[in-house]
């Protein structure tokens, strides 16, 4: 029965339809549609009120959740620092529930009068912008001080005025744990970083020493040869002399001049000493290379040959190679750079060292290098005939560590030390794949200024 049933209803039961109170019919009738329209808003209004109620509900239950799962202890708090909320952390850190804490001061939390006296101050000083990591001890359940890096952020109401504050706080023994972990974790990182770079160093060595080794293998042996042939001419000089010496008729002379073949002896000695000699040279220069080559961790700021440190790097990678390794230099005689020659001469030779293991399943292995001075530039491509950089891969061979090769063969070093140094020389190396199968590296290197 709706309200103007009622009053319907009412009216009827008086018996005098027409008057009642000496008050018209149709002035009741407008009374009974006001009320009808009175009574239908209030329905309206309780529908609205009753979503608004399970809104409100919802999201109180949201933000109860929320609270609940935080780890960090969080304490919502008065203008005079009384304890209005607080979250279950809280609760299990202090062993009181929020019924016991609501109404109590929130700097009772703190561990004794020093570190409460502290709070006070520090609330009362920075409230109004917040305190930010302040380590202050609070009193835990089982009595102990534990230290906490609090926070404190200072609320307000919808028109700006200040309610209080929000603390939040963390037990810094879990801090130091996680810093404590995480620094160990560095510690080992950089210990097996360095290890790696040591390998590295001792894999670039190692080939080093066998490409030296071939190398000075030739000018010795032939400086022994031609030894060995000097000492045999001495022997030979010798008797010539002490016969000579000795007085024997002219005759007798002539013969052993010619038995001991003293001419052609003779227009032998000077290009065996002139073979000796470049032999020695050779060595020697050899050497100064090796000298170079151990400079590589200063920083030297020289002004050298590119030219001659690409070319000393391909002789000595590839005297370690397969003989088939074909390799083709286009190079200006003059790259004038400045920096170390020792590191340029590293990353020459890594290039060159990938470049063949790229190949190495390869009928007729090929690598060109070819340089070209453009305005203040150098610049130098190696294209090599292997199957070229995986596209998955071509964003990642910089990377420390990247290697496709198996373990022990590369530890993905070489490149990534080698962007550092061409880096430090200002320079720029790059990547790519070249359309007729292969993998282009291209070095950009700015030219030493002046002569
Ligand atoms: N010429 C190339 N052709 C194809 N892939 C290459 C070539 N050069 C380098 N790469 C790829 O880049 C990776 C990284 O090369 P990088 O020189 O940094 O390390 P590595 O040669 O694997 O090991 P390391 O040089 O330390 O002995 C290689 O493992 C390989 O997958
Ligand atoms: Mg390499």
């Amino acid at each position: 029965m709706t309200a103007s049933d009622k009053n319907r209803a009412t009216l009827q039961q008086t018996g005098h339809p027409g008057e009642l109170f000496g008050v018209g019919e149709e002035m009741w009738m407008d009374v009974i549609h006001k009320m009808d329209e009175v009574y239908s808003d209030l329905l309206q209004y309780e529908v609205a009120l009753e979503e608004k109620n399970a809104k409100l509900e919802e999201s109180q239950q949201f933000i109860l959740s929320v609270l609940t799962s935080m780890s960090d202890i969080l304490v919502v708090c008065g203008r005079n620092g009384m304890i209005e909320e607080v979250n279950r952390s809280l609760e299990d850190f202090t062993g009181r529930n929020l019924a016991s804490l609501r109404g109590t001061l929130v700097f009772d939390l703190f561990a004794d009068e020093a570190s409460r006296a502290q709070a006070r101050q520090l609330f009362a000083r920075f409230g109004d912008q917040g305190v930010h990591d302040c380590e202050l001890p609070l009193l835990a359940k089982d009595g102990r001080a534990v230290p906490v890096s609090i926070n404190c952020t200072p609320r307000f109401n919808a028109v700006g005025k200040s309610m209080g504050m929000v603390v939040t706080g963390r037990p810094v023994g879990e801090l130091r744990r996680a810093y404590q972990a995480l620094r160990q974790a560095h510690d080992d990182l950089k210990r097996t970083q360095q290890q790696l770079l040591h390998a590295e160093k001792m894999a670039s060595l190692g080939r080093l020493v066998a490409g030296v080794a071939h190398e000075l293998n030739n000018p010795i042996s032939f400086i022994l040869g031609n030894v060995h042939a000097l000492k045999r001419y001495a022997e030979r000089l010798g008797r010539y002399l002490n016969a000579i010496h000795a007085g024997v008729p002219q005759s007798r002379i002539e013969a052993l001049r010619a038995e001991l073949r003293i001419d052609r002896l003779l227009g032998d000695l000077p290009p065996l000493i002139e073979g000796t000699i470049e032999g020695a040279e050779r060595t020697r220069d050899i050497v100064d290379g090796l000298k170079r080559f151990s400079a590589i961790d200063r920083d030297e700021q020289q002004r050298f040959n590119l030219t001659e440190v690409i070319e000393r790097a391909v002789r000595w990678v590839s005297k370690g190679t397969r003989d088939n390794f074909r390799i083709r230099l286009e190079l200006p005689p003059q790259i004038p750079i400045v920096g170390s020659p020792g590191q340029m001469q590293q990353v020459m030779m890594n290039l060159v060292q990938n470049a063949w293991d790229a190949v190495a399943q390869c009928a007729a292995p090929t690598l060109d290098i070819v340089a070209n001075i453009r305005n203040d530039h150098a610049q130098v491509r190696f294209h090599d005939n292997g199957p070229g950089v995986d596209d998955k891969h071509l964003a990642h061979v910089f990377d420390p560590f990247f290697t496709t090769k198996a373990v022990g063969q590369g530890t993905g070093l070489g490149l990534a030390i080698s962007y550092g140094i061409i880096e430090r020389h200002h320079g720029r190396i790059t990547v790519s794949n070249h359309p007729d199968g292969g993998a282009v590296f291209v070095i950009d290197l700015p030219l030493a200024t002046g002569t």
